[in-house]
């Protein structure tokens, strides 16, 4: 999923209840990327990796992720299937940006930038079939930092309040907006609505809701809980309650 719209449209609000669903499904590992750290730092006991605003270890986090992607890739092909379906006991990984921009644009070298930005865009393009999922968040929604062929590569795509028509079409893709599907069109004042579409269909207008910091702590204390008791269960070769 790419998630995009203008500071304070309500991104970061929407990747909480992503980040709460993935964090309660026992199926899935979860990596956190999180610049600032403070939106995603309340999940980080439940995450297998959580990078704060260190470009190095993002870039090595990635490049694990699509060692990952070879090696399941390489499983699939030499098994005669073509994606990770849930009876084959493979996690799905789920792997939360907020806000590329960060990594691919603002910190580190121009050398650390573009190395960021090729493993991300491969992990965008191949992770899907080995349940290598991206959700990614971004308050510049313009070409340089979601480049168009890139854009198109993610399933489902969620525009939040945009200043420009061509900002929104750069989330919900090239001319919805002349269509009438403009995030432009959302009240500045109305925090949290956005169009989400999702696949390649028409666009919905939608509004997320919010989770309060003490709800994000209750849930990521529970889903932590049940992680810990899972991993437990699993040394000890028992069932998960
Ligand atoms: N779904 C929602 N319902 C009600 N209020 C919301 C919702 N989403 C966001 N808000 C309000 O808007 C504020 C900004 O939201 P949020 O931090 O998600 O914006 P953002 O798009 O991530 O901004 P930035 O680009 O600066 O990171 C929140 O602190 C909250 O007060
Ligand atoms: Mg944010």
């Amino acid at each position: 999923m790419l998630i995009g719209g203008e500071p304070g449209a309500g991104k970061s609000a929407a990747l909480q209840l992503i980040v709460a669903h993935a964090a309660l499904s026992l199926d899935c590992r979860l990596i956190l990327v999180d610049g600032k750290r403070v939106e995603l730092g309340m999940w980080r006991d439940c995450a297998e990796r959580f990078i704060g605003p260190s470009i190095d270890e993002a870039i090595d986090t990635f490049k694990w992720l699509q060692r990952e992607i070879d090696d399941r890739t390489d499983w699939l092909l030499s098994v005669g299937k073509r994606k990770i379906t849930p009876d084959l006991d493979f996690p799905t990984y789920v792997v939360i940006v907020d806000e590329i921009g960060y990594f691919s644009a603002t910190v580190g070298t121009p050398a650390a930038q573009k190395e960021f930005n090729a493993l991300n865009r491969d992990i965008v393009a191949r992770g899907r079939a080995p349940g290598i999922l991206p959700v990614e968040a971004t308050q510049r929604p313009s070409a340089d930092i979601v480049p168009t062929s890139m854009r198109d590569l993610f399933g489902y795509r969620w525009a939040f309040r945009c200043s420009t028509e061509a900002s929104s079409d750069t989330i919900l893709g090239h001319g919805w907006a002349d269509r009438g599907y403009s995030a432009t069109t959302i009240d500045p004042q109305a925090r949290g609505v956005g169009w989400l579409r999702a696949e390649d269909g028409i666009p919905r207008r939608i509004k997320a809701a919010y989770l309060t910091d003490q709800e994000i702590i209750y849930l990521a204390n529970y889903a932590a809980q049940l992680r810990g008791r899972r991993h437990l269960h699993a040394l000890d070769g028992g069932e998960v309650a």
